[in-house]
C-alpha cells in the first residue's frame, strides 16, 4: 500500500481486507499499531533523528532542533512541499555509530549537525543522498517501502554494514582470550 499510495490509505486498508478476507478493522488494527505504517501521505523521504538517550547525549537532540527549526516541521509532520516527513525515532541498534539520523530507513552515521542539515538540504533542493554505509543512494519512499515488503531492488547484498566500532568488543574480546561461559 505505502509503495503505491505514498501510506495507509482507505481504499489500500480496503483492498487488503478483501484480498486477505479480514475486516477494516482488523487491517486497520495492525496499521495502527506500527510507526512505520503511516495514516497521512508520507514525504518522498522520512527523516529520522534517533534521540534516544545515547544517540541524544552524543548530540542527536542537538541534530534534531537544528533539522527541525530548518525543516519548520516538528515530529511526524511534513514539509509543505511533501518533500520530507520528519520523525523523532528510537534506537535502531547503531548505537556504535551515535550519534545516527535515518533515511528512508538507510543510516547516516555519527552526525553532527552540520552535516544532518547538509543532507536535509540535498533532499530539499533534489540531489541524491546517499547513505554512509548499505546502498549507494536513498530511494524514495515509496521505492524504500516496496523493498521492505520484499521486492528485488536490483541492489540486493549491497553490504552487511558491519564496520571497525561494530567489531571493536569482539575484537578486544578475542585478543583478550574472552571465552563464553557455558
Ligand atoms: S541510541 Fe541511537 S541508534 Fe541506539
Amino acid at each position: 500500500m505505502q509503495s503505491v499510495d505514498g501510506y495507509v490509505s482507505p481504499d489500500g486498508i480496503a483492498f487488503c481486507a478483501k484480498t486477505v478476507d479480514l475486516t477494516s478493522a482488523e487491517v486497520s488494527a495492525v496499521a495502527t499499531f506500527y510507526t512505520q505504517y503511516k495514516r497521512r501521505p508520507n514525504g518522498e523521504y522520512q527523516v529520522g533523528v534517533c534521540t534516544t538517550a545515547l544517540c541524544a547525549v552524543m548530540g542527536g537532540d542537538e541534530i534534531w532542533r537544528q533539522v527541525s527549526e530548518k525543516c519548520g516541521v516538528g515530529h511526524d509532520e511534513t514539509t509543505g512541499d511533501g518533500k520530507i516527513t520528519l520523525e523523532r525515532i528510537e534506537c535502531n541498534a547503531a548505537c556504535d555509530y551515535a550519534p545516527v539520523m535515518m533515511v528512508n530507513w538507510e543510516f547516516f552515521d555519527n552526525m553532527t549537525p552540520d552535516r544532518a542539515l547538509r543532507v536535509v538540504d540535498d533532499i530539499l533542493e533534489g540531489r541524491d543522498v546517499k547513505p554512509t554505509r548499505g546502498s549507494s543512494k536513498v530511494g524514495t519512499f515509496k521505492e524504500t517501502e516496496r523493498v521492505l515488503a520484499g521486492f528485488e531492488d536490483g541492489r540486493a547484498n549491497e553490504d552487511q554494514g558491519l564496520g571497525d566500532p561494530t567489531l571493536a568488543g569482539l575484537k578486544i574480546a578475542r585478543e583478550q582470550g574472552w571465552e563464553e561461559k557455558r
